[in-house]
């Protein structure tokens, strides 16, 4: 039985959890503590990097314990600590990184750095179990990218946003519309009663060979139409919703089919091949609704893990470090490893333009 403690602090969720594999293999959540700021921000409209960091230092020690309660564990039941060192806002990265190292030293017990997106990249076989190799699509407030995932710690990028992050796009579209924080889920919930054929809003990059991402002219399209129509009735801005809603659903399945097909290419005798969705934005019912009439179309399985498991949570992290402690993987000289604000998943691949540049959150 190998049992890993995970924190998760690189954005404004302070989170610990214990996963643990059996002597059967079989994966379990033994807790998985998430404490969200969204209220301490929502004033502000968007995540403000000094007030997170200090609502981690405050939080994060009764969220372990908290953790550690629920899964009825002490710290010596605990065969290794995982913390998120990147990517993310540098300062709750301290926190949960520092707090990380000073268990791992205290207990005298491995200490796991991990990548934020290998954890969201993981969290399949937690759930699902799934063998490798798959195929991730990541689309969260700080990334859109789909990757190929061979084993753990073997991944490359295929394609990626040439500008905004989805999540971005869904923010910033309820920004503009006078939404609540965060705007994903509040454009979703607008969109429910609006008319998705009454703006003909554009489909970034559709029909092209390259398999990237673009949203940012979606979002000058929406704030356009919002501009000549202002001041918005109510219908106005549930129609802007749907359209906008439709658009990016048809921009995905078209982006995605791209990479699906390679995924076939590259791994002929797969039976059925597996494309995993993660991130937040995955909570949105009509772009799950879209990527399983397209896998159900191109003869693969989608995987979604549970929403809890979507958004960011410390029993993706915990399992991170877990896979790579058997794996022999963990890194010699982690105590003294540096937090990582930018840190990309592969790390070869070529950084396109514009990619990231929020770089706050994964
Ligand atoms: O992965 P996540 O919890 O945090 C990071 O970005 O690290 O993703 C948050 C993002 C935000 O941009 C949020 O607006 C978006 O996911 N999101 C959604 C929905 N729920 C959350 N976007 C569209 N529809 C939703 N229902
Ligand atoms: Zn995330």
């Amino acid at each position: 039985m190998t049992r890993v403690l995970g924190i998760e602090t690189s954005c404004d969720e302070t989170a610990a959890a214990v996963v643990a594999r059996g002597r059967d293999g079989v994966p379990a959540i033994l807790s998985n503590v998430v404490l969200s700021q969204i209220e301490e921000h929502a004033a502000f409209g968007g995540v403000v990097p000094e007030i997170a960091a200090r609502a981690h230092v405050e939080a994060l020690d009764g969220v372990i314990e908290a953790a550690l309660g629920e899964a009825g564990l002490t710290f010596d039941d605990i065969d290794g600590i995982a913390a998120t060192a990147g990517p993310g806002l540098i300062g709750g990265l301290i926190v949960g990184l520092t707090t990380g190292k000073a268990l791992a030293a205290a207990l005298d017990k491995p200490l796991l750095p991990i990548n934020h997106l290998e954890g969201h990249a993981l969290t399949a076989r937690l759930t699902d179990q799934l063998e490798f190799p798959y195929l991730l699509l990541l689309v969260s407030g700080g990334h859109t990218q789909i990757v190929h995932v061979a084993g753990v710690g073997r991944y490359e990028r295929w394609a990626s946003t040439i500008d905004d992050a989805l999540g971005e796009a869904f923010d910033k579209t309820a920004k503009l519309l006078g939404l609540p924080y965060p705007g994903g889920p509040s454009v979703e919930k607008a969109a429910e009663k609006g008319n998705p054929t009454r703006f003909a809003f554009p489909r970034p990059l559709k029909g092209e060979r390259r398999p990237d991402f673009s949203f940012s002219g979606l979002k000058t399209a929406v704030r356009r139409a919002a501009g000549e129509l202002a001041p918005l009735s109510g219908e106005d801005v549930a129609d802007i919703c749907a359209s906008f809603q439709k658009a990016v659903t048809e921009t995905l399945a078209d982006r995605i089919a791209r990479s699906l097909e390679r995924f076939r290419r590259t791994c002929p005798d797969l039976a059925q091949p597996a494309l995993v969705v993660a991130g937040g934005v995955a909570a949105n019912a009509a772009i799950r609704d879209t990527l399983e009439d397209l896998c159900r179309d191109e003869g693969f399985r989608l995987v979604a893990p549970p929403l809890k498991l979507c958004g960011d949570n410390a029993a993706m992290i915990a399992w991170a470090g877990l896979e790579r402690l058997e794996a022999g993987l963990a890194a010699a000289g982690a105590l003294s490893f540096a937090p990582r604000p930018r840190w990309p998943l592969d790390e070869n691949a070529a950084p396109l333009f514009g990619t990231g540049k929020r770089g706050a959150k994964a």
